[in-house]
């Protein structure tokens, strides 16, 4: 698909048009990777930053956030719930906090690895040195994610006044050591953040591909207040609305660009609409769900935005079993949980970088 044709896509208004993006969105993931829906246990263990993203809640000037840095322990305790309840991936997020050294990072993997030895490490630790992302990965580590939020350079400068100065913006830099490293890779952006155009969201669609992301995390920009950015949309022209719709658009031409890719129906997206967004965006594209697993009483201090979905959402609601929530919502739209790890299909992987 070409740039312009992305474009008109997201800026499409008219309800049958888009429900033909809809189904084409829906039969390129059924025909891709089927039916089964793979469940992430989020395990968010740090919520300490250095960054000052002007978007995020846990920015480093935020006032009012009560950080909290999980044990070793406590991350394998709640890595093995994850296990028991049937979960093939956890994924471990934090901030961008140098007190997760790399040395006691790599221990927390391998011990991870002993004890669970079937079990996927996906790692979203922000922007770290290649040589600890390459020791995480000898200890085990699977996967990474880092989004790079947008692909416009002037507005990737203006909302991360933090992070090094580059032509194109840093965290585009950053994927490229984690892919030779021989991470599973994803990355993503924001939909709708103040000052993001039209031209520039297609852009990021296009890169999902030219990037070859084996997963793709995407959600509406959400105003937290107390972020620089909480007043700022409608203040500068913002021709990118950030709701449910235009984030649907967006992850139904991500399914259509990265057929074969991992897609999570987001935790922004199920905020904005707690009844419908998961499963609409498992309906328009995604394959994904990651369900906080972060222990109940540090999740209420992970306040990237505000109202995010599941806070109170315990893991066993994603069971695998039967009578379990999320197993019930999943069979009406004619899906199923998925077994094992839900890697990207390696066949498919070899083939599109050979
Ligand atoms: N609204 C929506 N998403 C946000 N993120 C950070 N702050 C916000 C916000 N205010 C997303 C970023 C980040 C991910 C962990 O959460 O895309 O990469």
């Amino acid at each position: 698909m070409k740039l312009a044709d992305i474009q008109a896509w997201l800026m499409e208004t008219d309800p049958v048009r888009l429900e033909a993006l809809w189904a084409q969105a829906d039969q390129v993931r059924r025909d891709y990777v089927g039916d089964a829906v793979h469940l992430r246990g989020l395990i968010e263990i740090s919520n300490y930053c250095i960054h000052a993203c002007l978007y995020c809640g846990l920015r480093s000037a935020q006032l009012g956030v009560t950080r909290y840095r999980m044990s070793a322990e406590e991350i394998l305790l709640a890595a093995g719930d994850a296990v028991k309840l049937g979960y093939g991936t956890v994924v471990l997020q934090a901030g961008d906090d140098p007190a997760i050294t790399t040395a006691w990072m790599a221990d927390v993997i391998t011990a991870l690895k002993t004890s669970y030895p079937d079990l996927a490490v996906t790692l979203s630790l922000g922007e770290r040195e290649p040589k600890e992302l390459e020791c995480w990965h000898r200890a085990g580590a699977d996967r990474y994610l880092l989004r790079f939020e947008t692909s416009d350079p002037f507005l990737y400068a203006y909302i991360h006044p933090s992070h090094p100065k580059h032509p194109r913006p840093h965290r585009l830099e950053q994927l490229l050591p984690l892919r030779d490293i021989g991470y599973e890779l994803g990355s993503g952006v924001m939909v709708g953040i103040p000052g993001q155009s039209w031209s520039s969201l297609a852009r990021d669609i296009a890169l999902f591909k030219e990037l070859d992301l084996d997963m793709i995390g995407l959600g509406p920009f959400i105003a937290t207040p107390g972020t620089p950015l909480a007043n700022k949309r409608g203040a500068i022209s913002d021709p990118v609305p950030n709701d449910t719709l235009t984030t649907y658009k967006a992850l139904a031409l991500a399914r259509l660009m990265r057929p074969d890719a991992n897609i999570p129906a987001t935790t922004a997206l199920g905020t904005l609409d707690p009844q419908h967004g998961r499963l609409l965006g498992l309906q328009r594209g995604a394959n994904v769900v990651m369900p906080n697993i972060t222990p109940a009483h540090l999740r209420e201090n992970y306040t990237i935005y505000p109202g995010k979905a599941n806070v109170s959402e315990t893991a066993d609601y994603a069971l695998t079993r039967k009578s379990s929530g999320l197993t019930q919502q999943l069979a009406k739209i004619g899906r199923t949980i998925g077994q094992g790890q839900g890697s990207r299909n390696a066949y498919c992987r070899y083939r599109s970088r050979n």
